[in-house]
């Protein structure tokens, strides 16, 4: 044992332990093919509550060589340097980490963490190889398999397969899929960026003969993208494998079998795939034992190889996609011999797994659609998307799941001869990115806490690699304004850091050189307003405020570092817009998009000037870009923005608000801009601003009447303005529009559209009515600051604030996060007139709890119970 730095005491304080350690953002057990060569290193610490820790030490062990870094004092645990030599690409570090306390010795090590480098550009040989064929680059093609067989030529002490494909790809060793991720590589403008993932493949080699292949599929790179018919060949016409297999033996020797000349094709059992229309398999046409060693792959074709520009190839930084959960269909009904409707009892992002006995050249036929009208699949709001899978059967029993497509879905259709629809078993297979659950909510009203569940699937459905707005329409694109306005509450329910901040790299990727930050990312042309994109608020601004958010849930700074440029060139943009006047005015904007008064054709007829939608979000996003640079030690920029601020606030209130703090154009967004955007702090006008926010509320009968801006506000902009009774009265609506009307409509997603199904039981007839969206969800972000009452007061959760403010009849609510230093949670309960706030605060934290009568306790980590009059 080498001890690098320090002396090292032994281990002895064992009511301490230290949680899994966390290289960068990967989730613990994840860190393999990481792109970082110094990965900083996060920890929480369970520990008796008045423990506090002093210092750590760090152990690294590479192949036999343990090396002990520390103590470092050092009373922090999220993304501590690393501590030792930096890894090389291919090079393993086994990870532990001790901490010590003020008083007391060290805790015991924790357990042990592989952290693992990927490949660096220099290190790749593998090119792109797919079909030699001759294709007809305006139709549907059909994909390709490719393969090769490989020797193994003695013990293997580790294998690698570091991996990636323009278009989809699954990967198969000896027979064996490899990986469980789904639809990789994911979507990044892969030009610029392409990810690979890295699979220990060690237990899947045997000495002697081997084979590897891969399947393709068209996904994102070539298939059909975007509305309107959309575009094929976004990213190339080529479907293929990139793929570079590291075979390292006992006696210190290495073999690679990267994708090359040797490699074979033929076409695949997967006839035609699209991400929107779904895909067809003919197991007539499939090879079996194709990814076996013997194959006798003499009438394949060498492969074409393509290009690739290894310097975009790049790690990941957060999960795959993954099948997350299966579930039974709840109903399935047979409505003739040879058709069934299947009901899976909730909307979900996904597929199904098919299990059935046919003949040769039986067809079997899913379509997917989220409602039903007249008891049958209404797919009108796919518009162009076909959402059908179809199997043909080489006959015989066949177990079956497309690869390289999902589906927004509820219900589906199937047909197929009747003895196979006899033998049928189906199963969902739920799609996502495989972030870590850390956030719930629930509370005494049951259509509150569905409200809830119901964002929390519709998060799912939507964190497919990118954030998206829906998953079943022919769209299904990165919208920024969305996650904008999304953020607070996905942090919260999910660990996003990883995907997150990856997408925010590309936001920065397709970043105009003006810096408008384009209406979705990655960018797909669709012509009319979108594309080429211009800037407009509330979308643009996720190049500020999104960063914000993520940093603050996770106390990663450097997300801030990478993403400032981005953020600074997005408010520079609008302040030149602007100019001299300070305010945004003239140029096309969403503004309070899919507003309820909106008629159903025109959904940019909002109530709310979007003039003064786009000059209020210069206010916020020029303020939270001082606050960035502040935590860069940009002291310069952060006054410069923070005046920019200022005087944007200042020409906001001489445009639109009266010196008593009245809007000439009154709008409940306009209100809530006004207070939660902070736009002024004059108390009259905030005053003002709050009563007739009530006023314009209560005048409506508590439905709401706020789009994607001002939906996300309003709650928030009435409890901070007293008006906290009304606030809970607009969430405990149940008339449309409401947020709880589509509960009482058994909903089991958010929906795009207030009414996506009108009280009538008919669907919107708008041409957007998706019932997946999680945009008008953001109201959760208020379930579990202010119903609940938890909320970050410092990055990563290092302060948290318990601010419960019950109301509207309930009678108890909780919350839970599993932040990055541990288990933060809030319970409350009203009994005999006695509010009890139960709260847990993890080490490290610290927390404050407002109660609602004013009594304010600081809190240090542990459990603890204060009471006090229910109001
Ligand atoms: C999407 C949105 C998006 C909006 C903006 C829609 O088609 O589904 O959620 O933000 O367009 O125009």
């Amino acid at each position: 044992m080498t001890a690098a730095t320090g002396p090292t005491a032994s281990s002895d304080d064992t009511r301490v332990a230290v949680g899994p350690v966390r290289a960068e953002n990967h989730a613990p057990g994840e860190a393999v093919g990481i792109g970082e060569e110094r990965p900083r290193l996060s920890w929480a610490v369970l520990a008796p509550p008045r423990w506090r820790q002093q210092d750590y030490e760090v152990e690294l062990r590479r192949g036999d060589d343990v090396e002990v870094h520390g103590p470092f004092a050092d009373t922090d645990s999220l993304y501590r340097p690393w501590p030792g030599r930096p890894l090389l690409p291919r090079e393993r570090a086994v990870v532990r980490v001790r901490v010590r306390g003020v008083d007391g010795g060290f805790s015991p090590w924790s357990g042990p963490e592989p952290v693992e480098r990927g490949l660096a550009a220099a290190d790749w040989v593998a090119v792109p190889v797919g079909s030699p064929a001759d294709e007809d680059p305006d139709s549907d093609r059909r994909p390709a398999l490719v393969r090769r067989d490989f020797t193994v030529r003695a013990e293997v002490v580790a294998a690698r397969v570091y991996v990636t494909s323009h278009g989809l790809h699954e990967l198969e060793v000896n027979g064996y899929r490899v990986g469980t991720d789904v639809l990789s590589p994911g979507w990044s403008p892969y030009a610029t960026r392409l990810r690979y993932l890295t699979h220990d493949v060690t237990d899947l080699l045997v000495p002697g003969a081997n084979a590897i292949g891969g399947l393709l599929g068209d996904g994102w790179y070539r298939g059909r993208l975007g509305f309107r018919g959309g575009h094929r060949n976004l990213y190339g016409t080529d479907l293929s494998l990139i793929a570079q297999l590291e075979i390292e033996y006992a006696d210190g020797e290495r073999d690679v079998v990267a994708t090359d000349a040797a490699w074979r094709a033929a076409p695949s059992p997967i006839v035609v795939s699209g991400l929107y229309d779904g895909e067809t398999y003919d197991a007539r046409d499939e090879r079996p034992g194709w990814s076996r060693s013997g194959f006798d792959d003499a009438g394949w074709l060498p492969v074409a190889l393509g290009h690739r520009d290894p310097a975009t190839l790049a790690a990941p930084d957060g999960p795959p996609v993954r099948c997350t959960e299966e579930c039974a269909p709840v109903t399935l009904e047979r409505r003739a011999p040879d058709r069934l409707v299947v009901d899976m009892g909730r909307n979900l992002a996904g597929r199904f797994a098919v299990r059935a006995t046919g003949g040769a050249g039986d067809v079997l036929r899913i379509r997917h659609a989220e409602v039903l009208q007249d008891g049958e699949l209404y797919t009108r709001p796919l518009r162009t998307a076909r959402a059908t899978d179809v199997y043909v059967f080489a006959g015989g029993p066949a177990t079956w799941e497309p690869r390289f497509t999902y589906h927004g879905f509820r219900y589906a259709e199937v047909t197929a001869p009747p003895g196979v629809l006899d033998t049928l078993e189906l199963r969902a297979h739920v799609l996502h990115s495989d972030m870590d659950r850390t956030g719930t909510f629930a509370c005494s009203d049951p259509d509150v806490t569905t409200l809830h569940d119901n964002v929390v699937r519709s998060m799912q459905g939507n964190f497919v690699d990118v954030p998206t707005d829906c998953p079943q329409r022919d769209e299904r694109l990165g919208w920024t304004g969305d996650i904008q306005v999304f953020a607070p509450t996905a942090t919260f329910l999910y660990e996003t850091t990883g995907m997150l901040s990856s997408w925010l790299r590309d936001l920065a990727i397709e970043q105009l050189d003006d810096g408008t930050v384009p209406w979705f990312v990655p960018v797909v042309p669709t012509g009319e307003r979108w594309t080429p994109p211009r800037p407009g608020a509330a979308w643009g601004d996720a190049g500020v405020l999104t960063p914000w958010d993520v940093f603050h849930a996770s106390g990663d700074s450097e997300i801030l570092r990478r993403q400032w440029d981005s953020a600074r060139r997005w408010v520079d943009l609008v302040a030149d817009r602007a100019g001299p006047d300070r305010l945004w005015t003239g140029d096309f904007q969403l503004g309070d998009w899919l507003d309820p008064a909106a008629p159903p054709d025109d959904p940019f007829a909002a109530t709310t000037d979007p003039d003064l939608v786009a000059s209020a979000y210069l206010a916020r996003s020029a303020g939270r870009l001082a606050e960035i640079a502040t935590v860069l030690g940009r002291e310069d920029d952060a006054t410069g923005y923070r005046a920019l601020a200022r005087e944007v606030r200042a020409a906001v209130r001489d445009r639109y608000l009266s010196p008593e703090g009245r809007l000439a154009q009154e709008s409940q967004t306009g209100y809530a801009l006004v207070v939660a955007f902070g736009l002024t702090d004059d108390p009259v006008q905030l005053a003002t601003a709050g009563r007739r926010l009530r006023a314009l509320v209560e005048e409506a009968g508590h439905r709401i009447a706020t789009g994607f801006v001002g939906t996300p506000l309003v709650t928030a902009a009435l409890t901070a303005t007293g008006s906290l009774d009304t606030a809970y009265r607009l969430l405990g609506q149940t008339e449309c529009p409401s947020w709880l009307y589509p509960v009482t409509r058994g909903a089991t997603t958010v929906w795009e559209r207030w009414d996506s199904l009108c009280p009538d039981g008919t669907v919107n007839p708008g041409e957007m009515t998706s019932f997946n969206h999680y945009a008008l969800g953001a109201v959760a972000h208020w379930l579990h600051t202010t119903v609940a009452g938890i909320e970050a007061a410092a990055p990563g959760w290092r302060a948290v604030r318990f601010a419960p403010r019950p109301g509207g009849g309930l009678s108890w609510a909780r919350a839970e996060h599993r932040s990055p230093y541990g288990r933060v949670a809030v319970a409350w309960r009203i009994e005999e007139g006695t509010l009890s706030v139960t709260t847990v605060v993890p080490t490290g934290s610290t927390a404050r709890l407002e109660l609602p009568d004013g009594t304010v306790v600081e809190l240090g980590p542990g459990q603890a119970t204060h009471t006090c009059p229910a109001a």
